[in-house]
């Protein structure tokens, strides 16, 4: 509970990245079916590739585990060969999208300007995004974790309104802690994560910013889920390589909850 009386749901999500052939990715959502039994403690939620959404969707059906796309692209429809649209997804069975990542920034152009145009694409087709920020080694490196994180955020959430940052998540995301094992320690992820808070409240207000769940992401595992979710300002994960195996993202679930 905050100061204000926000009880903020814990959200677990799974990016699965570039993993995982649709057959695959329907035995990995039975698993943790099973593995889950119909927990609603957390909001779960997995995030396969495009070509399996729509057989997952299917298989997640009244199981409670909700589901995601990596990306969309802002336009509805068009002449955008290799790009998948808001509508498209929304169609799949989807609720949630990762937008902005750090892989996408680094490999695919991605910069606040068009992580900006996909948020609010989002919204205008009913998802909810799960905006990624975050510094890369060279910048914590050279203390500039703050103001790149700073940028990250006001330039991604850039002309939205209060009433859209309600569907808003916000995953932190240290690019030196992704697939490496080299975790941040609980107390570096809660530092940046207050400050997440303090710029959207600066932003927006007060409110909006005790309302919103701020994520971690970077080697995430069951051995370090708790200790990180027990800071007051990390509401959940998003989880890469441990959210390949039911028993292991099962085991995140479960070790919070
Ligand atoms: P890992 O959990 O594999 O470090 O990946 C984190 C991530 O990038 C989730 O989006």
């Amino acid at each position: 509970m905050t100061k204000a009386g926000f009880m903020r749901k814990k959200i677990i999500a799974g990016n699965w990245k570039m993993y995982k052939t649709p057959a695959e990715a329907v035995a990995l959502v039975d698993g943790l079916k099973k593995a889950l039994g119909g927990q609603t403690a957390v909001d779960a939620v997995v995030c396969p590739p495009f070509v399996s959404l729509t057989e997952v969707s299917r298989v997640l059906a009244g199981s409670g585990i909700a589901l995601g796309a990596q990306n969309l692209f802002w336009e509805a429809e068009g002449a955008f060969t290799g790009e998948i649209s808001g509508p498209m997804i929304k169609a799949a069975g989807a609720e949630y999208v990762i937008i902005g990542h750090s892989e996408r920034r680094q490999f695919f152009g991605e910069t606040n300007a068009t992580v900006n145009r996909r948020l609010k694409a989002a919204f205008s087709y009913g998802l909810k995004p799960i905006v990624c920020v975050g510094e890369n080694l060279a910048e914590r490196e050279a203390g500039k974790t703050f103001d790149v994180v700073k940028d990250h955020v006001t330039g991604s959430l850039a002309g939205l309104g209060k009433e859209d940052m309600n569907t808003v998540v916000i995953a932190y995301e240290p690019v030196w802690a992704i697939g490496t094992g080299k975790t941040a320690t609980a107390a570096q992820a809660q530092e940046v994560h207050k400050f997440i808070r303090g710029i959207v409240a600066k932003l927006f207000d007060q409110a909006t910013a005790d309302a919103l769940r701020i994520q971690y992401g970077g080697s995430v595992k069951p051995e370090n889920a708790a200790e990180l979710m027990s800071q007051p300002d990390i509401d959940g994960a998003l989880v890469g390589g441990a959210s390949l195996k039911a028993d292991s993202f099962a085991a995140i679930i479960k070790n919070i909850a």
